[in-house]
């Protein structure tokens, strides 16, 4: 449970809007869901705008009330759709998407999504003036200032069923898995599903890969009759197709692992209790952090409390994978 900051009301919020935007996560729907109704609650008119960025561009969006986010909170996805919006990175569609706003009367955006849509809200409210409060909602949990996003641990238990099946069919076959899990720039899921799995090795952007060491790990256990199977649990990396290269790789040096891409299967299906509870607190908590005369902020948490955290720091700073975690999980697997 989450401790929230006691904020008091500090100006009239006429109209806001709510979007989602990048890639989406489980989560998202009922932190559309916390903001809407906690808007209507203090009087806010709140519009839906679809598909993210693009929808704002193209004045793609019609008013919510308490019904439009009846039933939704368990379902995966976003009902406001999402997109990667390229054009939104030119000034001067930000500055037309403004002059959108308000004509509508609109005060106030409030955008869930990752990185590259909170760094678009950051440059919105700088360049417009247009009031916005950022939600960090993307599986990867990589973003600054937030010790969790929306959508990671849904993403992580997914991945982790899907484990726990693959362990069932390497060990009847004596084979070892690479099992590819999202994270482009970094290893959060990559390292969480590890651990959680019991994976034999994590590998993860963070951390350079050496072939012939994982080749020589895996043929020793062999040996030693400690691991005649067992799960590699690889983080896809920057370049696409890394879990396949490493697979060929692995084959030069006298090995022959299977590969599972989970891909988008992590992106989708009923958001965890968890994820429910941190989605509903932290869209509420952007309503009340406006009222409270805060924006360009991203709602986070950190330590259990909720926090605000300046949307300048959540784009300007880089969130580490802690290495004594990953040695950690690789520790109490061997
Ligand atoms: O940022 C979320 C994420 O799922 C990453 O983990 C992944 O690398 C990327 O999006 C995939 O994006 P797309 O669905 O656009 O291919």
């Amino acid at each position: 449970m989450y401790t929230l900051p006691s904020l008091t009301v500090q100006r009239p919020v006429r109209s806001i809007a709510i979007m989602t935007s990048g890639g989406d996560a489980p989560g998202m729907n009922p932190a559309i869901r916390g903001v809407v109704r906690a808007a209507l609650h203090q009087g806010i008119e709140v519009f839906g705008i679809n598909r993210g960025y693009s929808g704002l561009i193209s004045d793609d969006m019609a008013p919510m009330s308490s019904s439009s986010v009846s039933n939704i909170v368990q379902r995966g996805g976003t009902i406001l759709k999402s997109d990667r919006c390229e054009a939104f990175k030119k000034p001067e569609v930000r500055s037309s998407a403004a002059d959108i706003l308000k004509a509508r009367g609109i005060d106030a955006l409030v955008v869930i999504g990752g990185d590259g849509s909170l760094t678009g809200a950051h440059l919105f409210q700088q360049e417009t003036g247009i009031e916005v409060i950022g939600l960090p909602g993307t599986i990867d949990n990589d973003i600054f200032g937030t010790d969790d996003t929306i959508g990671f641990d849904t993403a992580v238990n997914t991945a982790l069923e899907a484990i726990d099946r693959i362990r069932d069919t390497a060990s009847s076959h004596e084979r070892h898995f690479l099992v590819e899990v999202m994270g482009r720039a970094s290893g959060f899921i990559a390292i969480h599903v590890g651990m959680a799995a019991g994976a034999e090795m994590i590998l993860v952007p963070e951390r350079a890969i050496e072939i012939s060491r994982i080749s020589e790990e895996l043929a020793a256990a062999r040996r030693a009759g400690t691991g005649s199977s067992g799960i590699i649990v690889v983080a896809e990396g920057p370049e696409p197709g890394l879990t396949y290269r490493l697979a060929e790789q692995l084959k030069e040096h006298g090995q022959d692992p299977r590969v599972c891409i989970l891909g988008h299967i992590q992106r989708g299906g009923s958001p965890t209790g968890h994820d429910r509870v941190l989605a509903t607190c932290m869209g509420a908590m952007a309503v009340s952090y406006l009222c409270a005369g805060y924006s360009d902020i991203m709602v986070g948490v950190r330590d259990g409390q909720i926090i605000d955290v300046p949307l300048e720091d959540v784009i300007r700073f880089r969130k580490g994978l802690d290495p004594t975690l990953l040695e950690l999980a690789l520790q109490v697997h061997r």
